[in-house]
């Protein structure tokens, strides 16, 4: 498991710095993998509002020229999320709530990208502000819908010039108890992220293909409200699979028609119906010594961060039947 964390300071290894390192120490003691990333020093602009990331789909945002794209692969890769900031006129830092505009539009965009992730704010004091920044941080982690775990006291430490939170005591201990509270939870609810946690066996997609991709994005995940849980293929062909509620799915693919084999030869918008299947090569030789078809054999595929391996049979009314067997990331 793995918690990465942001300082937003503009002072590399100051206060903030420390406060994290005090709680990574925690989460390190717990054999919690740790990864602290400073924004001294980065440019990051704002959210400019093109909404570009709610059509690509992509996990990006179209501002290609900063760190921010970086981090939200960092940030969804991680088990755990930290945001750090020194209180800035009694809020975070223009950086951090530029990044945090700009990953959240993203994260929200593809359906979620943080959900049920581990989240913690950390701010560093001189005197006062302190809460007020640290609730901009819990409005990001909230709506992100990510967990977010609480300590013995607001997750504050107080000191001006770099190395005076160390004399913070109590902001000190709080951070090792934050530390430990994240490790408690990130420990509970890991078999819930893992992949294995899916359905073994029943259906894992029904392909569709769309005669508008945005089109049927619209109707499927903001109409219906199913999430986009990856997006694949290439520019040609674009493929998005929506988790349609009960862990299976709706693939949605573009307009382009598949010559591979794996799409239906009649017209009609369903493509196949995708069966989970725990040994796809297995469940093929049965199928074929049945005498069905097998019009795609079975291969391992990379779709976006997934790992699979599938095959396609026609099933006795001339239907396409694929077997989908998920590996884990
Ligand atoms: C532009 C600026 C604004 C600040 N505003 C506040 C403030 O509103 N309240 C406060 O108590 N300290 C304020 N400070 C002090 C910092 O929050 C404090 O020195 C903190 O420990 C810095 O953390 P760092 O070393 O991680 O940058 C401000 C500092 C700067 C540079």
């Amino acid at each position: 498991m793995k918690v990465v964390a942001i300082n937003g300071s503009a002072r590399k290894d100051g206060n903030t710095a420390i406060l994290i390192r005090h709680l990574f120490a925690e989460l390190e003691r717990e054999g919690i993998e740790t990864e602290l990333v400073q924004l001294a020093g980065h440019v990051i602009r704002g959210c400019t509002a093109c909404n570009q990331c709610q059509v690509n789909l992509d996990r990006q945002c179209v501002i290609k020229n900063d760190i921010v794209n970086e981090v939200i692969a960092k940030f969804s890769a991680a088990d755990g999320i930290i945001l750090g900031s020194p209180t800035y006129f009694a809020d975070i830092t223009a950086e951090l709530k530029a990044l945090i505009d700009r990953a959240g539009r993203v994260g929200g965009a593809n359906g979620g990208l943080y959900r049920r992730k581990i989240g913690a704010g950390v701010i560093a004091v001189r005197r006062g502000g302190a809460i007020h920044a640290l609730d901009t941080i819990h409005h990001f982690l909230h709506i992100a819908q990510m967990v977010v775990p609480g300590a013995s006291y607001w997750n504050v430490g107080i000191g001006r010039e770099i190395g005076e939170v160390e004399k913070d005591e109590e902001g000190l201990r709080n951070m090792r108890t934050l530390g430990e509270n994240i490790a408690w939870l990130l420990k509970l609810t890991r078999d819930e992220r893992k992949p294995q946690g899916e359905p073994r066996r029943g259906i894992h997609h029904i392909s569709v293909h769309t005669e508008d991709l945005a089109a049927s994005l619209r109707f499927y995940q903001d109409l219906l409200g199913m999430r986009v849980v990856n997006r694949f293929g290439n520019p040609e062909r674009q493929m998005v699979l929506l988790d349609s509620g009960d862990g299976s799915h709706i693939e949605l693919t573009a307009p382009v028609p598949n010559p591979a084999g794996n799409a239906a030869p009649g017209p009609g918008p369903l493509l196949h119906l995708a069966l989970r299947s725990q040994d796809v090569r297995a469940v093929v030789e049965q199928v074929r010594r049945a005498g069905h078809e097998i019009t795609v054999e079975p291969k391992d595929v990379q779709l976006g961060p997934d790992r699979a391996s599938v095959a396609f049979a026609k099933g006795p009314s001339g239907e396409l039947v694929e077997f989908f067997q998920t590996h884990d990331r």
